[in-house]
């Protein structure tokens, strides 16, 4: 059992209209990514709103350089086994590159496959331009609640100058709002803003009826997502200035696995407390049918 207060505590489901109830209500929503069944559960049971299989798996569960690469399957695979660690949050998954930019109606057959095959409450995608508008459109018009992300987009980074922060000069944050504005016309239920100047961010989620949910957008927004990995210190090396670390799992892991591996060295584990014991006679009697052991 959890000792933190917030861990725990019962709750009914997260839906849209609950969302839209705590934002009303002043509450800022908590949204962090999961891709298995232990982090669903440590999500599940530390009380979050809502719950992304975010294509950023791609790096810090699969080990890629960037979200590029992870495919519609593997997606899959990390959201069921999500999808069986959750009771409570609401759950999205990410749309990954490749499967919903050809047209709307690749983009509905992808989203289709989440909400049938890993029980996605949600998906979502990323851009604010003329096609993820209409792709938006087109899924929602489907009965899939779509959620948009505008700002840093890192499935098209490169095409962004990489992975800076976004809407710094007049022409870059006008291009934001105007995106932000545009997801939320095209039905989307709420919208992470990414990696933005936190003005910026204060500008628009007073202009939108969605919830702004931010990750490097400051405090005006109307909840924070943070990716698991990061805020637990599983990643190794530098992280983006936005990420705040609770924990230093990966060493924890680290020393977990080395002190396993000097016991094993030094003959301390497996100790007799580890083994298992058999009744008196069973051995002399397997000895009987063979020859001595050498
Ligand atoms: O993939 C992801 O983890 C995300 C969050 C950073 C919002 O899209």
């Amino acid at each position: 059992m959890s000792t933190h207060p917030a861990a725990d505590a019962p709750r009914g489901h997260v839906t849209l209209p609950s969302l839209a109830a705590s934002v009303a209500a002043g509450e800022k929503l908590v949204m962090v990514t999961a891709y298995d069944y232990p982090s669903a559960r440590a999500a599940d049971r530390a009380g979050v709103d809502v719950v992304l299989v975010g294509d950023s798996g791609a790096q810090v569960v699969l080990g890629h350089a960037s979200t590029v690469p992870v495919t519609v399957e593997e997606m899959l695979v990390l959201a069921q086994a999500v999808r069986r660690g959750l009771t409570a949050p609401l759950l999205v998954c990410d749309l990954p590159f490749g499967s919903y930019e050809v047209s709307d109606e690749q983009a509905v057959a992808t989203a289709v496959r989440f909400v049938k095959e890993a029980g996605a409450d949600a998906v979502k995608l990323e851009g604010g331009g003329r096609m993820p508008a209409s792709r938006i459109r087109a899924i929602t018009d489907a009965g899939i609640p779509v959620m948009g992300h505008v700002g840093l987009t890192p499935q098209t980074a490169v095409a962004l100058g990489g992975f800076a922060a976004q809407g710094r000069t007049v022409e870059a944050a006008t291009r934001v709002l105007r995106e932000a504005l545009a997801v939320q016309e095209a039905g989307a239920f709420s919208l992470v803003l990414e990696a933005i100047p936190s003005d910026l961010a204060a500008e628009i989620t007073p202009r939108l009826q969605i919830p702004a949910i931010g990750i490097g957008a400051g405090t005006a927004v109307d909840g924070q997502v943070l990716v698991l990995h990061d805020l637990l210190g599983l990643t190794e090396g530098r992280a983006a200035k936005f990420v705040k670390r609770y924990a230093s799992l990966l060493d924890a892991m680290v020393d977990g696995v080395a002190a396993y591996a000097d016991d094993v060295r030094s003959g301390a584990y497996p100790g007799p407390e580890h083994g298992y014991a058999m009744p008196d006679g069973v051995l002399d009697a397997v000895r009987d049918g063979f020859p001595p052991a050498p």
